[in-house]
């Protein structure tokens, strides 16, 4: 049962930071964003600045980006290059790529000063498949067991990051996975989608922490392929040509931002064309309706409804696994009575 009451609010926000988006593999970026020594990618992982940079030996490592001497962020966000070392952009500390201290630029003669207690804090970094992600929870799983199950999904091509696309929504993080994880509002809103799939064929498997869903494509279609969802917050969509990541990034209470990376085809340009006007579409729908739901979660006359056993069996997963990231036993989900349910 939804818990109308964490998704709204900023004690909600951080809780959900604190509980499930710092503890959780989170993507920021594919291996070919940083091909050389030096090269970074410096994202915010549940509101936490973090930095994944190639090293000397051509491994990546995490670490916050957050100097030790008096927090000044050692790099840009966004991608870049550093050199063979972090200097902060405060004072200039200097930090080999290990996150070792290196030198502390002018501080003077300062006794106990002891620069191997001022590493930076590091972070766990590992790949599957070029997809890289961050856990700032050292003692978590592996990334393996959380991608065993799309192990099943046929090799993703070799093709370039095409495209970045963002949107905003003025929702909750959770709204939007939500609306990701149904294939129930489909018809009311993106029918158009009928053309391209068979929406009463619609399945929803889940395997371990992966939700995928699937409908079979009509011949034309551009979806033809498996969507594929991983706790908490990411999506990977493969396509005829191409593959697409999708993140689900909570910027606050009732902001979300999404990160679209494309992995196209170069030669597939018309295809793509037509995949960003599809794609800019279907999001400005679940915009208007997540956002509508968001307002009505707000209002405080919902207080919690029921789930379709047929379609929403995904949405079940993930409340009952955001409740039990907030200390609860979750309650059954769906109405006694499953099956067709007609009102007289
Ligand atoms: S905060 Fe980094 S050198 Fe001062
Ligand atoms: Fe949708």
């Amino acid at each position: 049962m939804l818990r109308v009451d964490l998704y709204n609010g900023e004690d909600a926000f951080q809780a959900d930071r604190m509980r499930v988006l710092r503890r959780s593999w989170q993507f920021v970026g594919h291996e070919a964003m940083t091909p050389n020594p030096g090269d970074y990618l410096a994202e915010e992982v549940g509101g936490a600045p973090v930095v994944v940079v190639r090293n000397a030996r051509g491994e990546l490592a995490g670490f916050h980006n957050v100097c030790r001497h008096r927090a000044g962020a050692l790099v840009a966000d966004g991608q870049g290059h550093c050199g063979e070392a972090f200097v902060c952009r405060y004072h200039g500390w200097r930090y080999s790529l290990d996150g070792r201290l290196r030198s502390a630029t002018d501080f003077g003669a300062a006794p106990g000063f002891d620069p191997r207690d001022f590493g930076l804090f590091p972070t766990r970094v590992e790949t599957w498949r070029g997809l890289v992600f961050v856990n700032l929870d050292l003692d978590a799983p592996p990334l393996s067991a959380l991608v065993g199950p799309l192990e099943s999904v046929p090799p993703f091509p070799d093709f370039p990051l095409t495209d970045r696309r963002s949107h905003r929504l003025a929702c909750n993080w959770k709204t939007y996975v939500e609306n990701y994880l149904e294939g129930y509002h489909l018809p009311m809103v993106h029918p158009e989608f009928d053309a391209d799939v068979v929406v009463a064929d619609y399945l929803v498997e889940i395997a371990g922490q992966v939700i995928f869903q699937s409908a079979p494509a009509r011949d034309a279609s551009v979806y033809a392929g498996t969507w594929a969802w991983l706790w908490p917050n990411l999506a990977i969509n493969t396509y005829r040509h191409g593959y697409m990541i999708e993140r689900m990034t909570a910027v606050g209470p009732q902001e979300t931002r999404l990160d679209y990376f494309y992995f196209f085809d170069p030669a597939r340009g018309a295809e793509l064309a037509q995949m960003f006007t599809a794609s800019d579409r279907v999001t400005a729908q679940d915009k208007q309706v997540c956002e509508e739901v968001q307002r009505n979660l707000g209002a405080g006359v919902y207080r919690g409804g029921v789930l379709s056993p047929k379609h929403e069996r995904g949405v079940a997963w993930f409340q009952a696994r955001i409740a039990e990231a907030h200390g609860e036993h979750p309650q059954p989900a769906f109405p006694a009575k499953a099956g067709t349910q007609v009102f007289s």
